[in-house]
Formats: C-alpha cells, structure tokens, sequence
C-alpha cells in the first residue's frame, strides 16, 4: 500500500492503473480507523481492482470547535489496518492540499439536511459535501462507500451524487457494533470506563424498541425509546426521530411509507454519540 499526501501524486497513480481499465473504489474518512471502517474497505476491495482510503479530519464539518482538535489522529495505526485489509492507497491530505483557498461553496440538500443532525450541528453537512465532493473531483472513482451508521450522511451524499450529476455508485454499508451492541465510532476511544457502560444503553434501548414497536404505534415507540435514555443518568438525549428512510422526514404511523428508520444522538458525559435503526425496510 502507498501513502499519498498530494492530490497530484494520487492522479499520476490512478491514470496509469485507470488507464489499464481498473476499476477504483474510494472510501472517504476521518482516520482513527475501526472495524466499521474496515468493513467499507473490505466491500470496495471485493468490487474493484484499486481501493482508496482518504483519512483526512476534515475542519469545515466540525461546527465545534473542541470536537476538532480532540479528534483523534492515528495515521501509523490506520495504514496498518489498511494494510493489512488489501487497500492500495491511503490518501492522507494536509488542510493546505484540500483547502488551498476558503471554500465558500453552499449546498443545499433541503429537507434532508435541515432535519436531525442538520438542525443540530449547523453547517455540518455543508463541510461534508465540500469534502466529499472535493474528493469525488480528486480520485474520479467508480464506487464509493459510506456507513449506515451515519445515516442522515449516507441520505444526504446520495442526493448529491443525483443532483450533481456524479458518474459514480454509492454503496451503503452496515453499521457494525461492538460485540455488547454499542456502534463502532471514532469517539468512543473518548469515552470513560463509566460512559461506555452508560453508552451501551443506547443500542439496547434502539434493539428494545424495535420490539416493542411491532405491537405499538410510532408515537408509542417515540416514547418509549425517549424515557428509557432519560432515566439512565449520565446520558442526554439530544433527538430521536423515526423517518422515514428515504426522505428523512417524521412518520407518524407504521403504514405510511415501506422504509422507517429510529435515528438517534445521545450524549454520554461529554461525547456525542449517534445510532440508528431500522423499524422496516424495503
Ligand atoms: P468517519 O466518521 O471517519 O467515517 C467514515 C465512514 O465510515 C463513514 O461512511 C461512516 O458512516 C463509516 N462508519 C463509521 N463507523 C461505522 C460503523 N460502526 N459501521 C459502519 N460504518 C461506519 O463520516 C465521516 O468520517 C466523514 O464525515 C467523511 C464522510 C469522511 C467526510 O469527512
């Protein structure tokens, strides 16, 4: 595997191998790899001849400002991990390379990056498009791959690629978890002994509620999972949403749509934690 740092190293790699007719797929992220991670890099490197992993911590996404510098940055572990999962190259920007001048660009993915995390962490997916679409225009791939547990990205991406127009596949993948049920996240190398303990309330109570929702209606289940993350000390809920899976917008009944989706974000202590599930898919 390569490391690369410039956008015009990585096109001088990927002409040639393009040119022989490979196939690429791309797998944006942060670093601080996990097993959620290496399962994205595992599906693009079944599907193509060449897999590309961007880990850069991207500064225009992050509306806090903490949350930025205590990200953690991992680059020797990460390139083990890709290694060791048959990428081809790791594509590891400065700020400078990305942004060489202020990126003023505003996209508008209206409703569906006005709801949950939209309405939470203003500007977010605004610097994810700006990113993603930067590195869409870098590695010109065939496939590119996103997880499920950020679900609301996952939406937000796909209109993108539909309304800009972009000569590439989307693929979603999986949420992986913990062994216990917690969802595999970058922050939890964040939480305390006791906030991880805490934090596995979260993905109990999304099993649980999925459960209880075959007997009860949405607004039932809305509540149900609502007192169960506020009687747990420790954790604040910020939002639970049952959308649907498409549009991203409330249901208020089981039958109305054929794809609903329970997305939540819960605080343990001081770390943001986001979780999702599927009531009914299509
Ligand atoms: P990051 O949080 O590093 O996640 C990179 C990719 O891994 C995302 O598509 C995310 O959904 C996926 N992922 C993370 N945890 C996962 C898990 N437990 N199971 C399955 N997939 C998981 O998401 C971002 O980075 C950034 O916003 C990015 C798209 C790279 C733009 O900067």
């Amino acid at each position: 595997m390569k490391v690369i740092h410039t956008i015009k190293g990585l096109q001088a790699e990927l002409s040639v191998l393009k040119a022989q007719g490979k196939k690429v797929g791309l797998v944006p992220t942060m670093g601080a790899l996990h097993a959620g991670h290496a399962s994205l890099v595992k599906r693009s490197v079944a599907q193509n001849d060449v897999t590309v992993i961007s880990v850069f911590v991207n500064p225009t996404q992050f509306n806090d400002k903490n949350d930025l510098i205590k990200y953690p940055r991992t680059l020797d572990a990460d390139c083990e991990l890709l290694e060791a999962n048959g990428a081809s190259f790791a594509f590891a920007p400065s700020v400078e390379e990305m942004y060489p001048e202020q990126d003023d660009r505003k996209f508008s993915f209206a409703p569906l990056d006005t709801v949950m995390e939209g309405a939470f962490r203003p500007g977010h997916f605004n610097g994810v498009c700006q990113i993603v679409s930067k590195l869409f225009d870098a590695v010109q791939p065939d496939r590119a791959y996103f997880g499920e547990k950020d679900f609301q990205q996952l939406a937000i991406i796909r209109e993108m690629v539909k309304q800009l127009h972009y000569p590439l596949q989307i693929v979603g993948c999986p949420i992986i978890r913990e062994e216990d049920g917690l969802a595999l996240s970058s922050r939890n190398a964040r939480l305390s002994v006791l906030e991880r303990e805490k934090a596995l309330k979260i993905s109990q109570t999304l099993f649980k509620s999925r459960t209880f929702a075959a007997t009860h209606s949405v607004s039932e289940t809305q509540q149900f999972v609502e007192d169960a993350i506020s009687a747990e000390p420790g954790l604040r809920l910020e939002y639970f949403e049952i959308v649907d899976g498409n549009t991203l917008q409330r249901v208020n009944s089981w039958e109305e749509t054929s794809y609903v989706v329970g997305c939540i974000t819960v605080f343990s202590g001081e770390i943001r934690l986001i979780d999702n599930v599927k009531y009914k898919e299509v």
